[in-house]
């Protein structure tokens, strides 16, 4: 396994039907238990054999992710996802049905065949079947479950290009199949199915009520815990209270306004500020580096990663945003500004 910090083999595929032999030479470096970046339509995953304890070991190294946060498993579809669970409720079968493929992951008691590893040594494993063409292809040629939490380092910006995976982890992945930018943009939906209710344990795009319609009633989300990143084991590890941040301070503000006064107050203190806007303002004003985003949830979450990154990449130290909406269309967008702000 390369150790060295250079750039990754990067491989375009095109994303609707890619190229068979790239996928099987990708499939067999996942059976040797190296480590491939794949897109998915959420972000991009760092993939391992899950069934590899050593492999998905390489996934905790190569993202520096602490010990205690476990990881979602791909697979190919719900009857693969079966396979690895040691109960299938009615609900489970209702959401594989109507989100899978998709950007939705269950939380199940695990199969005796998921290493401990996998799930950090909890008993539930998280499951979903991923919606993009490349990812299925990846599963099918590989014929067994992908490990793969996102594909940057841990607590910082998830990927949704290839480029921002070869910057993130450079030669630690022995492959990036680079498909373009992802589609939907933010992290998917996590349902938590081991309780007596379930229960939301990440928003995403599909939300609180679209869940509830298949699966009926739920438990209000429980807030994640706010401890160190040592404590032990919480309901879901990886919503530490800050995470998918960039490396600039971030400062969500009531509004555009507000974010209009902050850029104007930082240029005078000679900061190199970022703005992420919905609404056009006068640049030259402001001196200030500003990417826009659509005023919808689908286009923003589709753009907010990309746009963090590039505000980055122009050397911000601070960026100021409007908070969106307080309804449940931008839930998952107000949770990852909420976090990346912390
Ligand atoms: O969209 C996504 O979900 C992306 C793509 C690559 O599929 N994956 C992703 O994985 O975001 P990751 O590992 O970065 O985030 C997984 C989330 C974390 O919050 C983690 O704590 C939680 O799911 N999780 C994983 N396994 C769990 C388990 N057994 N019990 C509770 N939460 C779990
Ligand atoms: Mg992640």
């Amino acid at each position: 396994m390369a150790t060295t910090d250079g750039a990754p083999r990067l491989i375009a595929v095109d994303p609707v039907t890619p190229d068979p032999g790239v996928i099987a030479e990708a499939a067999g470096i996942l059976r040797q238990g190296g480590l491939v970046a794949f897109p998915t339509e959420t972000v991009y995953g760092l993939g391992a054999d899950a069934l590899d304890a050593a492999a998905v070991g390489r996934i905790f190294a190569a993202k520096g992710r602490p010990a205690f946060n476990p990881v979602i498993v791909h697979v190919a579809d719900a009857e693969a996802a079966r396979a690895l669970v040691s109960a299938w409720p009615a609900s489970a079968q209702a959401l594989a049905e109507r989100f899978w493929p998709g950007p939705v992951t269950m939380v199940l008691p695990k199969a005796d065949v998921v290493p401990s590893i996998v799930t950090a040594g909890l008993d539930a494993v998280a499951i979903r079947v991923p919606a993009h063409p490349v990812a299925l292809a990846l599963l099918e040629a590989f014929r067994g479950p992908i490990a793969a939490p996102s594909a940057n380092r841990s607590g910082l910006l998830s990927p949704t290009a290839a480029h921002h995976v070869a910057a993130a982890l450079g030669d630690r992945v022995d492959l990036v199949l680079d498909a373009g930018p992802t589609d939907v943009g933010i992290e998917s939906t996590v349902v938590d199915l081991t309780g007596p209710l379930p229960r939301i344990l990440r928003p995403g795009l599909v939300g609180l009520a679209e869940i509830s319609a298949v699966v009926g009633d739920m438990e209000e989300r429980v807030a994640p815990g706010t401890g160190d990143a040592d404590d032990a084991p919480r309901a879901s590890p990886g919503l530490l209270d800050r995470h998918y941040a960039p490396r600039a301070r971030l400062v969500v503000l009531p509004d555009e306004d507000a974010v209009r006064e902050a850029a104007r107050h930082g240029a005078h203190r000679g900061e190199r500020v970022g703005l992420l806007l919905r609404q056009p303002v006068d640049l030259d004003a402001l001196s200030a580096e500003a990417v826009m985003l659509p005023d919808q949830p689908a286009g923003y979450a589709r753009g907010l990663y990309a746009a963090l990154h590039e505000l980055d990449a122009r050397g911000c130290e601070v960026i100021f945003v409007a908070e969106v909406p307080n309804t449940p269309a931008w839930a998952g967008i107000r949770d990852r500004l909420r976090r990346a702000a912390q």
